[in-house]
């Protein structure tokens, strides 16, 4: 049978990074990273697809600079709203099935229980609101999509929460971090195991569960908990001789940022589970084996 050509998107980020990887044995991957594919513009995107004749996209790619999306938002918009519509177009044009990641900030973050899939979505900036409408956009071409919603992604390389706070501990003797945003940390790795574990399962079948779903690890967590969890698996940072910083809960209104962020973002991932058979397991689980680097065991 031949192998299937599967287009990555994003492949340079922090997931997409591992998606090319990870899904290399289940066809022959097409790794766009932004110098390849310019997701700002369209007729790139409509090219990138009729020229490479995916059976699957992986839409890896999005503009996940959350503050400066609220300045940026033409272009913030052009990558997670518009772009996905027209590869979801191209995509239904060539008979691909389509990937896509969104996030747990559509959501307003006001309830206290993980939201579902058909919770009623409200955005409190643009990063969600751009990344809302890119849901939007590949509901309304019918193409075969599954749409992943996640939250919290870090990975030992990019820009994360998990750099931020490894780089911070070996620079200062107290790290003050948000504790009232609880949420759930997903190592890109993870993600992308999940990812190629439902690909795995044969195209049609994924065509035929088209869809949204959340995909997340189980358990929660604040920034805070995340922070103790990663300062303390990560041990001693390298040459710091007075030890592990102290680490205080703060307030979100003790760190004003520009974009407003939801208190909650818990996604509940019980769909998941039933159609594709798994559940990812505890957060602190999945971040102990990012911390002991081994990349394959998510
Ligand atoms: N990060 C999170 O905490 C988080 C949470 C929930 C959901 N998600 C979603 O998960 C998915 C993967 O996110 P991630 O964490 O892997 O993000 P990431 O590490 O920021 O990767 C995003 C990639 O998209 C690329 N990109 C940005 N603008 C582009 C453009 N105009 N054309 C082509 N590529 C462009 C970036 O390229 P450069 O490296 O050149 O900028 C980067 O490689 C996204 O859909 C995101 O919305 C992320």
């Amino acid at each position: 049978m031949q192998r299937p050509t599967i287009l990555v998107t994003g492949a340079n980020g922090q997931l997409g990074f591992e998606l090319a990887r990870l899904l290399a044995p289940l066809g022959d991957v097409v790794a766009a990273d932004r110098a390849r594919l310019d997701l700002a513009n369209p007729d790139a995107v409509a090219a990138a697809v009729r020229g490479a004749k995916p059976a699957l996209i992986l839409n890896a790619g999005a503009y996940t600079a959350v503050d400066l999306a609220e300045k940026e938002t033409v272009q913030a918009a052009a990558i997670n709203a518009r772009a996905p519509g027209i590869l979801a177009e191209e995509a239904k044009r060539i008979g691909a099935v389509l990937i896509h990641y969104s996030t747990d900030y559509v959501f307003d973050g006001l309830r206290t229980t993980p939201y579902p899939e058909d919770a009623p979505t409200a955005p409190l900036n643009v990063y969600g609101a751009t990344k809302l409408e890119g849901e939007r956009a590949i509901a309304a071409t019918d193409a075969h999509a599954v749409v992943l919603r996640t939250s919290w992604v870090y990975g030992l390389r990019g820009k994360n929460f998990l750099l931020t706070i490894r780089r911070l501990a070996a620079e200062r003797d107290e790290l003050r971090i948000v504790a009232d945003q609880v949420g759930v940390p997903n190592w890109c790795a993870s993600l992308a195991e999940a990812t190629a574990r439902i690909v795995g399962d044969g195209l049609p079948a994924l065509a035929e569960r088209a869809g949204m779903y959340h995909l997340s690890a189980t358990g929660s967590a604040s920034w805070y908990d995340f922070a103790r969890a990663i300062v303390g698996d990560a041990g001693q940072p390298r040459g710091k001789a007075r030890g592990k910083p102290r680490i205080t809960a703060i307030a979100t209104a003790d760190y004003p940022l520009p974009a407003r962020r939801p208190a909650y973002g818990v996604l509940d991932t019980a769909r998941f589970a039933a159609t594709f058979g798994f559940t990812l397991p505890d957060w602190q689980d999945v971040l102990s084996r990012c911390l002991a680097g081994r990349p394959d065991t998510a």
